[in-house]
């Protein structure tokens, strides 16, 4: 396993978790849908790449990530286009000419996507559901795995409005409730969706879709990643100093777990080091700070350009959690008081649990980082 410390990973080096695959497997072989539920960088996209990289007998899948689409016509465009191009269809010669004659918009059908005639006015969404009517799939059921899906829900509406961001979730659930014979959906995203709907009064329109989280890794987890990432490299690291490691990451994400590893790996070629110590390790987590860009998404994600009084919480409570190590409930409360949006700030918190910032699992009533790392970064480069 080579380290990565950005990008999806795939092949040889995605860790897989057996549990969580099998987990993904049994909600999809029930005929449901799934929401992947996970804060940032925790390996939502990368899992959705190992599934398509390795699928069962009869399941086909189609990955689409749909960041920076902002409206609904146009999702559905792409959600046909993606249907269109699949490898599923290539080889259906037949039923692709029919469908592309039937459709005038249609200029022509590549591998990697329709290109579309877009002065041609056309419901994509009807389109989408008719060409899934006229397939015959048999035994088959195709996936579409959509990543970034709550990103777009946000994207509608802060460009259309909550009316429009809540006729296409609904739009959505229709189209589960009328497809799910053939068609299932994984859907994912950085920010969470169900703080999102939450927001705009909308659960009813996700309340069919099954929710997966994918969780930090457990020390064991943790541990087997370290040896398969230690394989490749020119060093080894101690089993005691591994669970320091551990202790200090506190919270095993394998991001955080690839990052170490690269911090020691430059270390050790800078210093020529054998002998991996805990000031090694601690030396690691400090160039790793010193690396503004690794953890800058999670500032900028909380600016919000509508409400800058929100922003202005957020930062004030995790300047006082990255100063004191915690905070109080009545103390955020207080704050939300001083900022006038006692109405907003829950969702707010919760937006901050979700997201992988804060929790509050060993006392209800306080409020701590999930690990010293974003602490550390946060103190250094936000809070002072
Ligand atoms: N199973 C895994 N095995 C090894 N590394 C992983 C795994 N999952 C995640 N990572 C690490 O985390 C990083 C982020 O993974 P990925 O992009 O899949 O997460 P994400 O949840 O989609 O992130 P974002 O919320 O930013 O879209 C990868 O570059 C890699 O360093
Ligand atoms: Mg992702």
């Amino acid at each position: 396993m080579i380290i990565n410390t950005g990008s999806i990973v795939r092949g040889e080096n995605y860790f897989a978790r057996q549990n969580l695959i099998d987990k993904v497997w049994e909600v999809l072989a029930s005929g449901n849908h799934i929401l992947l539920v996970a804060p940032r960088r925790v390996g939502k996209s990368s899992l959705m790449y190992y599934l398509k990289d390795n699928p069962r007998d009869n399941f086909y899948f189609l990955f689409l990530e749909n960041e920076s689409v902002n409206n609904e016509n146009e999702y559905y465009r792409r959600l046909l286009s993606k249907l269109l191009s699949s490898d599923y269809l290539k080889t259906k010669d037949k039923i692709l000419t029919q469908i592309k004659n039937s459709i005038p918009a249609i200029k022509k059908v590549g591998t990697d996507g329709v290109e579309f005639d877009l002065t041609n006015k056309v419901d994509y969404l009807s389109e989408f559901t008719r060409v899934i009517n006229l397939i015959d799939l048999g035994e088959n059921k195709l996936i579409f795995l959509l990543d970034e899906f709550s990103q777009t829900v946000e994207n509608i509406r802060e460009c259309e409005g909550e009316k429009n961001a809540i006729h296409f979730l609904q739009t959505n659930r229709g189209l589960r409730q009328t497809l799910s014979d053939k068609i299932l959906f994984v859907y994912s995203g950085s920010i969470g969706l169900e703080c999102i709907v939450e927001s705009l009064n909308a659960i009813a329109t996700i309340n069919d879709i099954t929710p997966i989280k994918i969780k930090p890794f457990s020390s064991i987890d943790a541990k087997k990643m370290i040896t398969l990432l230690l394989e490749k490299l020119e060093f080894t690291i101690e089993d005691n100093i591994i669970d320091y490691m551990l202790n200090e990451i506190e919270w095993l994400i394998p991001f955080y777990i690839q990052l170490t590893m690269f911090a020691l790996k430059e270390i050790k070629r800078e210093e020529g080091l054998t002998v991996i110590s805990e000031s090694i390790i601690d030396k690691a987590f400090q160039e790793m700070i010193e690396q503004k860009h690794y953890f800058e998404h999670w500032h900028t994600r909380l600016k919000n350009p509508k409400n800058p009084e929100l922003y202005n919480y957020a930062k004030e409570l995790l300047n006082i959690i990255s100063e004191f190590g915690y905070i109080e409930s009545n103390e955020v409360y207080n704050l939300a008081v001083k900022y006038n949006i006692e109405n907003e700030y829950k969702n707010i918190l919760g937006t901050l649990v979700y997201d992988g910032y804060i929790n509050n699992d060993d006392n209800l009533k306080t409020y701590r980082f999930n690990s010293p790392i974003l602490k550390m970064w946060w103190w250094k480069y936000v809070a002072n």
